[in-house]
């Protein structure tokens, strides 16, 4: 970062963050990138992008643009959000097509389909190319855009071994974040057609997300991509040992880690929190019966053994019934 060369990237002068934005649109076989500060950013680009004032956007009920985003979606785009029920977070094309309704004058047009891979909420679940493709064609058929939330597609790419091309072929706009398990410090790039870039890069500007000299961002994103992405297995790979630790000391799990995000049903999690805050293990309480802990690079083997220690010294109360 301290070496990288910068350039003002409001005027697409940063070498760093062009190279970043040719990249990853090459990675995940888009034309165009758009290098945001952001996931929730690049998400709210997307949706302004690929609708009108009025529109109806449809999403997974637990989506991180419903549940996370301060309501930018109604505030930004003007739009609605029509949510969908999904079995771990993951969306059934046969549940989008009966969603999707006609065209009458009493009903908010539906215009966009936006998809989250992995499923944050739904415990870091992924939706396979297969499932991909059959959303994309019921989008499709009825006329939708297609927008991919894949602030975790990295690990979806590695979990299955799918080519992130193929994950993201079925959309129109992807979205990925270089701040989350790939672990740079901030970033994430929205990638398109060359046709909807000049509209996103003006909505980035109008959002306040054009940056100067954002290289040093770039430069850690591209280290980022070539330092941390296969490590990414080893995230999941804790998070399946995490998962059998608490599994045998009683705990219960919303879903069995697919990724690296695990969920632990509790009968107080902010008791929960405060407890393994005590013994240096964070966490957060993401419902009053539920924490997430989250595997990433910072966490090795040694770090699960001590959260697992950390776990077993709560009281065993807090597990609930
Ligand atoms: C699925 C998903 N999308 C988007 C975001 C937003 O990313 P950011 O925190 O960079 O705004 C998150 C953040 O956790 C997320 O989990």
């Amino acid at each position: 970062m301290a070496a990288a060369e910068v350039g003002d990237d409001v005027f697409v002068e940063d070498p760093n963050v062009n190279a970043l934005e040719a990249r990853v649109a090459a990675l995940l076989g888009k034309e165009a990138g758009l290098f945001v500060p952001s996931g929730t950013m690049a998400n709210q680009i997307a949706i302004r992008l690929l609708t009108q004032p009025g529109d109806e956007v449809i999403l997974e009920a637990s989506a991180h643009p419903f549940l996370y985003e301060a309501g930018g979606p109604a505030v930004i785009s003007g739009v609605t959000l029509r949510l969908i029920p999904g079995d771990r977070g993951l969306l059934d094309p046969d549940d989008v097509r009966a969603a999707i309704r006609p065209p009458n004058v009493h009903h908010a047009v539906p215009t966009l389909l936006s998809v989250e891979n992995t499923a944050n909420r739904g415990g870091g679940t992924v939706t396979t190319v297969a499932r991909a493709r059959a959303l994309g064609e019921v989008a499709r058929t009825a006329g939708l855009r297609t927008h991919l939330d894949g602030a975790r597609l990295w690990n979806a790419h590695v979990a299955t071994g799918s080519p992130l091309a193929e994950l993201a072929a079925p959309f129109d706009v992807v979205n990925v974040c270089f701040s989350k398990g790939l672990g740079a410090p901030v970033g994430s790039l929205l990638a398109c057609a060359s046709a909807d870039l000049p509209r996103a890069r003006r909505i980035r500007k109008m959002l306040g997300g054009g940056m100067r000299q954002a290289g040093i961002l770039a430069a850690a994103a591209s280290y980022a991509l070539d330092h941390h992405l296969a490590r990414l297995a080893d995230d999941h790979a804790r998070a399946r040992t995490l998962a059998d630790g608490l599994l045998a000391q009683g705990w219960r799990l919303v879903v069995l880690p697919e990724t690296n995000l695990l969920y632990v049903r509790c009968a107080d999690a902010h008791a929960v929190v405060a407890g393994l805050a005590e013994h240096g293990v964070r966490c957060i309480a993401l419902a009053h019966d539920q924490v997430r802990l989250v595997t990433h690079l910072d966490v090795d083997d040694a770090g699960i053994a001590h959260a697992l220690w950390a776990f077993s010294r709560l009281p065993p109360t807090l597990a609930g019934a």
